[in-house]
């Protein structure tokens, strides 16, 4: 959560700054700022909330930096202190020459501000990153070396941290480093990036270095130098990024949520590709590296996630069971990591994140690692923190997903773990022939499916305006599409605001049945397969309490039509594929409620798409 930037190099420096924080708007909105250099001083400029207030702000000053080179920028997703102008980054020491922006939580924030206060620092804002210029302000003022001073002030920092730092008697230099939080730097011709993601500069260079916990940069415009903490130096390790510019744009559709819905059916084809070829050909997975003999004989899988990953990993749970006949359990990252999980090396353990950033499932990845475990990642970022703690990294290639509510990522996760199923039930020969084919036909056909949801979305869109205004939404299904009701009720949720709840519809008359009156809406996920008779006639005790009721579903059944008010329909699908098709419609619900309420789409309030923070 936050994004940080910097630039130091031969261009003019706003534009790249404001850019770099435009691109990484989807960590956090809620105030932003800027530092830079000019002759004589370092200028900071901030404001709150979106980043166009920013740009209005520095409208009336271009003249004081037009001319600069050098500087640094952040977003903020506030967590010490609200999201005021004050509380905004970047921070600044007692007489403003040094000034810094700050990813991350420094946890002993407080005892360093009781000390620093002590010696004579005047705390402005309520952060805890302010520490962080005070602390290394005053080891300037002893060692007169900035990098010097960063190495000295992180080893009385707790926490985590992604940072940038510049100090007005060092006019050539930033210095940033890194613990727990991301930081990559990309080199230029015309001089050096920095960001905590790297569409911050994708467009600029695909050169970078990912900097390791601990590792310190000074850069300059011509020179980098890479250190670890100590002070000794590091040869970096360049990389050339395999991210694309174009896919930032949103292509002419209004938002990057709709953009992201219609690339679904395309990222099911490219995790397609090279992996499953024809209906009687079998997985090639080669991405996992547990042997074939631990496979077959694995007797425990715990897969963590959080929000709409936890809700992929809920569905990897039903497939991984019913294909293969191995026990999985799944659990919120958030939970996992706080309680006596029982994890050994005899436990395959499946992390999913579409930004293998997300702080909880993190440290719980890592827990189970210290155990012994075998981590396998299925992650949207190949190049994320967690990528990097995996034994077996499954990257589900959905393409930079920009909008906050997560799409075409929980599309891809999906697609991933049927493979994954598959292939695990082709090595334990715990499936028939004839099943596998069936089901591998079936996946081929997914693309075109979703594309005739997407090619018709009018009653989907009447639907939306039918219901906008509505306070509350109850989604209800069985079996497999269990997680998608809690899914389509999350997506519902964070982008509209409405209250909206996600049930096994067998639970409705244990309790929530009771709220059931003739202005609450009751989506009922009604599949063909095991469960739908049975969802059926918890439809009908719903509507004999008045609910209004919505019908998704891919049935021709007549009785459908006394039922429920609306029916979206979708193409036929065996009932194990049914929760991707299922899932589009209820994408395409959410936004369309939240496009007619006007609410801000792609970043709903009080949210950030990288949640790096427990
Ligand atoms: C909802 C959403 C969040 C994320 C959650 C985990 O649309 O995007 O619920 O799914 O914060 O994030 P990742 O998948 O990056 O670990």
């Amino acid at each position: 959560m936050c994004g940080i930037v910097g630039y130091i190099g031969s261009k003019p420096v706003a534009d790249i700054l404001l850019d770099g924080l435009e691109q990484l708007e989807y960590r956090g909105y809620d105030s932003s700022g800027i530092a830079v250099k000019t002759e004589t001083s370092i200028n900071v400029y901030k404001a709150e909330g979106k980043l166009n207030n920013l740009r209005s702000e520095l409208a009336l000053h271009s003249d004081e930096f037009n001319k600069s080179n050098m500087g640094i920028g952040h977003i903020r997703w506030a967590t010490h202190g609200a999201p005021t102008v004050v509380n905004a980054h970047p921070h600044t020491c007692n007489c403003g020459s040094l000034v810094v922006v700050h990813n991350g939580i420094i946890e002993n924030y407080k005892e360093l501000r009781l000390e620093l206060e002590s010696e004579g620092c005047i705390f402005k804002s309520q952060t805890d990153t302010e520490t962080v210029a005070h602390l290394v302000a005053l080891m300037y003022a002893e060692v007169k070396d900035l990098t010097k001073a960063v190495q000295l002030a992180t080893k009385k920092i707790q926490g985590a941290y992604a940072l940038c730092i510049m100090h007005n008697n060092e006019p050539d230099k930033i210095v940033v480093t890194k613990r727990n939080a991301p930081l990559i730097i990309g080199l230029n011709d015309d001089g050096y990036y920095i960001a905590s993601d790297v569409p911050a500069f994708i467009k600029h260079t695909k050169k970078a270095v990912y900097l390791n916990d601990n590792q310190v940069a000074t850069l300059s415009a011509k020179d980098f130098i890479l250190e670890d903490e100590n002070g000794f130096e590091i040869s970096p390790k360049i990389e050339v990024l395999p991210w694309e510019p174009v896919a930032l744009s949103k292509m002419g559709y209004k938002h990057f949520m709709l953009k992201e819905i219609h690339e679904q059916p395309d990222v099911i084809r490219n995790i397609l590709v090279g992996k499953l070829h024809t209906p009687d050909s079998q997985i090639i997975l080669n991405e996992v590296k547990l042997n074939k003999d631990t496979l077959k004989n694995l007797n425990r899988i715990q897969v963590i996630a959080c929000g709409t990953s936890l809700h992929a990993a809920m569905i990897g749970k039903y497939i991984v069971e019913d294909f293969c006949g191995i026990p999985v359990d799944v659990e919120a990252s958030s939970e996992y990591i706080y309680r006596k999980t029982v994890t050994d090396e005899h436990t395959l353990v499946i992390g999913v994140s579409q930004s293998g950033e997300t702080a909880d499932t993190l440290t719980a990845i890592k827990q189970s690692k210290a155990r012994g475990s075998h981590i396998l990642i299925i992650t949207n970022r190949p190049d994320s923190a967690m990528a990097r703690e995996a034994d077996s990294l499954i990257p589900v290639n959905a393409g930079i997903e920009v909008s906050v509510a997560a799409t075409k990522s929980y599309i891809a996760q999906l697609t991933s773990f049927y493979l994954l199923a598959i292939y695990m039930a082709e090595i334990k020969g715990s499936m028939s022939v004839s099943e596998l084919v069936n089901l591998k036909a079936e996946m081929l056909l997914l693309p075109q499916k979703i594309e005739q949801i997407l090619s018709n979305k009018t009653v989907i869109q009447d639907c939306a305006r039918k219901f906008a205004s509505t306070r509350d939404f109850i989604y209800i299904a069985r079996g497999i599409n269990y997680p998608t009701a809690l899914e389509g009720a999350l997506k519902l949720k964070e982008i509209s605001y409405i209250n909206a709840t996600g049930y096994p519809a067998g639970e409705l008359k244990h309790g929530p049945i009771a709220m059931l009156d003739e202005t609450m809406p009751v989506l009922s996920i009604l599949m063909k397969g095991f469960v739908y008779e049975k969802l059926l006639s918890n439809s009908e005790e719903a509507k004999a309490r008045n609910a209004r009721m919505i019908a998704l579903t891919n049935s021709n059944d007549p009785k459908l039509n006394d039922l429920f008010e609306v029916i979206i329909k979708v193409p036929e699908v065996i009932e194990v594929l049914s929760p991707i098709v299922a899932m589009i419609p209820l994408q395409l619900l959410a936004y369309y409620i939240a496009e007619f309420l006007g609410k801000d789409v792609d970043q709903p309030r009080n949210l950030a798409k990288s949640v790096t923070v427990e």
